[in-house]
């Protein structure tokens, strides 16, 4: 009998089938029916057997109902075994890790709370926006880097004194481990971003980028202003082509169409979201850990 289960949601199929084949497990689907009000339904295709069950389902938008989705999974699952490891290959909200402003709430800690409340006995996500959104889980959490991945798809292109660059000081342990793998340099840009309305600019005087390509790397793009502001900045400043790569890549309100027009001849992403962007697949780092679980 397989050791594992895997059960997806709507939001990672083609990702969980991959974790499934690598690990020799059973494959278990789900259907998603949502109501008109926006309620969703899910039913198992078939019960799991006496097996440690892993749930898969990523919580790009709508994050709301693909949270309640892995949530209801989760419960579901739990009837069937008492080890339950969640894979969140793109965990939302983990940019609510704290009260930024007075009177903000740590939503993080909400959601932390209720994958435990619902069963969940182990949690895996792939390059989580931060460490302390991990902390408030009380059961075990482990953050797979996608880095090692991404750097492969990069070192098989020809690219001119690569420079990677970080679009804020947030993300210098990224760019730096990055770097490293990359064996070329890296640097980070000051970024502001007003807590408010949300806009951002990059406060970087100068930069020697001059004939050099860029990899700009985040660990998620969202509405691209991030990385639009940054591929500006860095052309401003005369360097080669601009590449971009994130692990998770939401691409809000037409940002692939933006970041392109900034400048970005390709944005390079992980399968923890799919899209086109998607050239890099993570099964293999998030199977190689479940396995160890
Ligand atoms: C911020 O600290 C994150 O690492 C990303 O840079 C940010 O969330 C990307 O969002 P956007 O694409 O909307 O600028």
């Amino acid at each position: 009998m397989a050791k594992f289960t895997v059960v997806t949601g709507n939001s990672s199929r083609n990702l969980a089938k991959r974790i499934a084949q690598k690990l020799n497990a059973t494959f278990i689907d789900t259907d998603l029916r949502m109501f008109p009000d926006g309620e969703s339904k899910i039913t198992f295709r078939k019960n799991p057997r006496k097996s440690k069950i892993v749930v898969v389902q990523s919580t790009p938008p709508p994050v709301d109902s693909n949270l309640i989705q892995v949530l209801s999974i989760i419960s579901k699952a739990r009837q069937f075994s008492p080890e339950i490891i969640v894979v969140v290959p793109y965990l939302g909200y983990a940019r609510q890790d704290r009260e930024f402003l007075p009177g903000e709430i740590v939503t993080i800690k909400v959601i932390a709370n209720l994958f435990k409340a619902v069963g969940a006995s182990k949690l895996i996500v792939v390059d989580v926006h931060s460490g302390i959104a991990l902390k408030h889980f009380r059961i075990s959490a482990k953050n797979v880097s996608a880095i090692p991945e991404l750097v492969k798809y990069f070192k098989k292109m020809k690219l001119k004194k690569p420079l990677i660059v970080s679009p804020d000081l947030g993300g210098i342990k990224r760019a730096k481990e990055f770097a490293k793998l990359m064996h070329s340099n890296f640097i980070a840009l000051k970024k502001q971003r007003d807590r408010k309305t949300g806009q951002i600019k990059i406060i970087t005087s100068d930069v020697n980028v001059a004939n050099r390509d860029i990899i700009l790397v985040d660990d998620m793009i969202s509405t691209g202003g991030s990385i639009i502001k940054a591929a500006e900045f860095l052309k401003k400043q005369k360097c080669g082509k601009i590449f971009a790569t994130c692990t998770h890549a939401l691409l809000i309100n037409n940002a692939e169409k933006k970041i392109k027009k900034a400048g970005v001849l390709k944005i390079v992403s992980t399968n923890t979201i799919s899209g086109k962007t998607a050239l890099v697949d993570v099964s293999n780092l998030i199977s190689r850990v479940v396995s160890h679980a």
